[in-house]
């Protein structure tokens, strides 16, 4: 997977003068990208900087236009439910969360604890409501602790380019992408945001959604030109509860 090169310049350039050596190269970072223990030092790392939120490539304003065929009805009866499946610290989702008018709940999940513990405390003054809610949970994405059928829409946005990077990120992947086919409702859609190219990942989704009878649609979508990178938005919509 190509690196987002704004990123890699950054931590290389910090990598001198970095107390966390070892997770400040970039390419330790990007050797180390499906560990846990190289996402909390990373995100510990960018706490200390004081940085609030960080988002790794495509932030929601590159990209919000794409995702409102996605949106409830301003009137839908039944809270729209959103889970972001490796959230980081960014906040693509919760401004994605605010822009949507009807009743809503969100669910971030990362395994990182330094981002969860990290984004509670970013959003630790929004307001809430029973139906208005923003949750932040430790969590596999090969393991999701969500019952069947939950979602309306579930995000990712380089997790699976992450998860891919371990030794067997192939089986990691599948089972990412059956926990949030599992997940989805019945219509519901799950958007993978993404740098990887469709010759690759397209192959591996059709697989998936073969076995789960899901209808699937790619979409391509360049967005950050400054650096020749090509960003991705790959779509699997739910037609059939498995
Ligand atoms: C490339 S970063 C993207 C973060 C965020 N979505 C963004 O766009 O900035 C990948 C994220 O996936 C998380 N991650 C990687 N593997 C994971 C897994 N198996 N389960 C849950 N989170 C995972 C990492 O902790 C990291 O926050």
């Amino acid at each position: 997977m190509a690196a987002p090169v704004r990123l890699f310049r950054e931590l290389f350039f910090h990598s001198t003068r970095c107390p966390h050596r070892e997770i400040c190269s970039g390419i330790d970072l990007l050797n180390g990208m499906s560990k846990q223990s190289t996402w909390n030092r990373f995100y510990k790392m960018r706490q200390e900087k004081g940085e609030k939120s960080f988002d790794w490539f495509v932030k929601y304003d590159d990209i919000k236009e794409s995702l409102e065929q996605y949106m409830p009805n301003d009137c839908a009866v039944q809270p729209f439910q959103l889970l972001d499946i490796g959230c980081g610290t960014s906040d693509f989702s919760s401004k994605l969360f605010s822009d949507i008018k009807a009743s809503k709940l969100l669910y971030c999940i990362d395994f990182s604890q330094n981002a969860i513990s990290h984004l509670v405390s970013l959003n630790m003054d929004s307001t809430t409501s029973l139906d208005h809610q923003i949750q932040f949970i430790i969590a596999d994405a090969t393991s999701l602790p969500f019952t069947s059928s939950t979602f309306d829409l579930v995000i990712d946005k380089g997790t699976l380019d992450a998860v891919l990077r371990n030794d067997n990120g192939a089986d990691m992947a599948v089972s990412a992408i059956s926990e949030a086919i599992r997940v989805l409702k019945t219509n519901g859609h799950f958007l993978q945001i993404s740098d990887e190219q469709p010759d690759t990942r397209f192959e591996l989704l059709q697989q998936i959604a073969m076995k789960y009878n899901c209808q699937l649609s790619v979409n391509f979508k360049q967005i950050d030109t400054s650096f020749g990178m090509e960003y991705f938005i790959y779509t699997i919509n739910k037609t059939v509860s498995s």
